[in-house]
């Protein structure tokens, strides 16, 4: 891999959502903030919406490592849960155990007494779903009714929802206009902006360990922000790439050439149109071509053609 030609320790844009690579996009930081806020108020029912790729995942782990020990999580990433799979799922991450054959009742009077006794001793309980949008409606339904559990005084349990969109339009539905209605505070996850690119690709690669001068040149910046419509998961893709194309021609530095043919390469990026009528400048098919030749030391010659 390209790690030691370009002095990195290790890889700088890896897909996982690693809070150990977190850099502080404004937006984001105003959305945890936005869920410290109301999970510490005791009344949350909090919706996080964000386009694919905009960092939930990341924002949700965040999220987990900085409620305090005064909080109690249970946290389900999986979505595909029915009404029943929730709550089994809650009382298992509560540290409740069943009978194969508890009925529902037994189990929801567990879990609100489970509840109560947390709260007793001055825990906090927060139920957190991530890709919310999956869930099916009786599940989102369920989780309104799970957050009637409550002393005179204040909520037993408190609920966040991350979700694409498309958990907008669900919530749009009027059979869930109660649930809807529930939520608290929201906030929408935004993409990145040109200055926030750059700052968030130079963070990443001095986190993996790059000492050297500016790696990508503004040129390259700006047509990576372009092509990626500021989405983080889709910066690292093109990041990724572009730094195999470079180290597959021998490059040092991560010009505009090298961004434009990981987009080439990459679904869902904009900006790559290839003039009608025109042939590609080479034989080039993208960035496996270019690294399959210099691995397999073809040597065949590249043009890279920066006017379209
Ligand atoms: N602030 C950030 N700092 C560093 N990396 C980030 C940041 N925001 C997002 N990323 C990275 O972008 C990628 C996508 O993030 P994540 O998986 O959290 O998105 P998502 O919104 O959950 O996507 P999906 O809708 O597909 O579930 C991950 O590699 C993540 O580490
Ligand atoms: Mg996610």
């Amino acid at each position: 891999m390209y790690l030691e030609h370009f002095g990195l320790r290790e890889l700088p844009f890896q897909l996982t959502p690693n809070t150990a690579f977190r850099y502080a996009v404004q937006n984001q930081h105003e959305a945890l903030n936005v869920l410290l806020v109301a999970l510490r108020s005791g009344e949350g029912f909090v919706k996080i919406i964000g386009e694919v790729g905009t960092g939930k995942t990341l924002l949700c782990r965040t999220l987990l490592n900085n409620l305090g020990d005064d909080f109690v999580t249970a946290y389900i990433p999986d979505p595909c849960l029915s009404p029943m799979g929730v709550r089994l799922a809650l009382a298992d991450e509560l540290g409740l155990t069943f009978d194969s054959g508890a009925g529902e009742h037994q189990l929801m009077k567990r879990i609100s007494e489970r509840l109560a006794e947390l709260k007793r001793q001055g825990k906090k309980v927060v139920l957190i779903l991530d890709e919310a949008q999956a869930l099916p409606r009786e599940s989102l339904e369920s989780m309104r009714l799970l957050t009637n559990l409550e002393t005179e005084t204040s909520k037993l349990l408190q609920v966040v929802l991350f979700g694409q969109p498309e958990l907008d339009e669900i919530l749009g539905e009027p059979d869930l206009r109660q649930t809807r209605q529930r939520i608290t505070f929201s906030h929408r996850l935004s993409s990145m902006d040109r200055e926030t690119v750059e700052g968030y690709v130079s963070y990443r690669l001095t986190l993996a360990g790059y000492k050297g001068g500016d790696l990508f040149t503004p040129r390259a910046l700006n047509y990576l922000a372009h092509a990626s419509r500021g989405i983080p998961r889709l910066v690292n893709i093109l990041s990724h790439k572009s730094l195999m194309a470079a180290y597959g021609r021998g490059d040092h530095i991560i010009g505009r050439k090298h961004i434009r043919s990981a987009a080439a390469d990459t679904e869902d990026t904009q900006g790559w149109r290839r003039p009608s009528g025109r042939k590609p400048a080479t034989s080039f098919s993208g960035i496996r071509g270019v690294l399959s030749r210099a691995l397999g030391g073809i040597g065949t010659t590249q043009r890279w053609d920066e006017t379209h």
